[in-house]
């Protein structure tokens, strides 16, 4: 009997947890399903944006482990057990955090949609570099697309957080 190869089967989907947060969210995940999916339609969170949904635009930037990654190209699978963050989880309590207020402060938002993107990436650099020179705010957001702003306030703004963020250190110290 000739039998007719099955075509390409798909495992089904397993139940993984992320921490997403802080909170540990677990959902049936299939194998290709991107963390971009897993944050926007089984988690309804929406601040990660999906702009080309192939690694382009960087609007879809969340942080895994601390580090900046395209949920677009990550598989949720690959971040099952690991920490992202996401612009929901950005805010301390009802306070904005200092860069999410520098850009209010500066005007560096118009349409707002690589904005989670910018300001993740920010608080990355801020988190690991002091008082980060101008080229390396250039360079932390060089991987996302505005079309809106021309990228001048939304530098001015990451350079006024680092600053009050500085100063803040320094006060705690005395
Ligand atoms: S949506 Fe991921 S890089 Fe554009
Ligand atoms: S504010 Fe519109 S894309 Fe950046």
């Amino acid at each position: 009997v000739t039998k007719t190869p099955r075509p390409f089967a798909s495992r089904p989907p397993v139940a993984a947890t992320l921490v997403v947060n802080g909170v540990p969210r677990t959902r049936a995940v299939a194998e290709a399903m991107t963390l971009l999916d897993f944050l926007r339609e089984e988690l309804a969170l929406t601040g990660t944006k999906r702009g080309c949904d192939g690694g382009e635009c960087g609007c879809c930037t969340v942080l895994l482990d601390g580090e900046p990654v395209l949920a677009c190209l990550t598989l949720a699978l690959e971040a099952e057990g690991h920490e992202v963050r996401t612009i929901e989880g950005i805010a301390r309590g009802p306070e904005l955090h200092p860069v999410q207020q520098a850009f209010v402060e500066h005007g560096a938002l118009q349409c707002g949609f690589c904005t989670p993107a910018m300001v993740l990436n920010a608080v990355h650099l801020l988190e690991t570099t002091a008082a980060p020179s101008s080229e390396a705010i250039k360079d932390c957001i060089s991987g996302t697309i505005c079309r809106c702003t021309g990228y001048t306030k939304i530098e001015a703004a990451i350079a006024a957080a680092a600053a009050r963020l500085t100063a803040g250190a320094a006060s705690t110290e005395d």
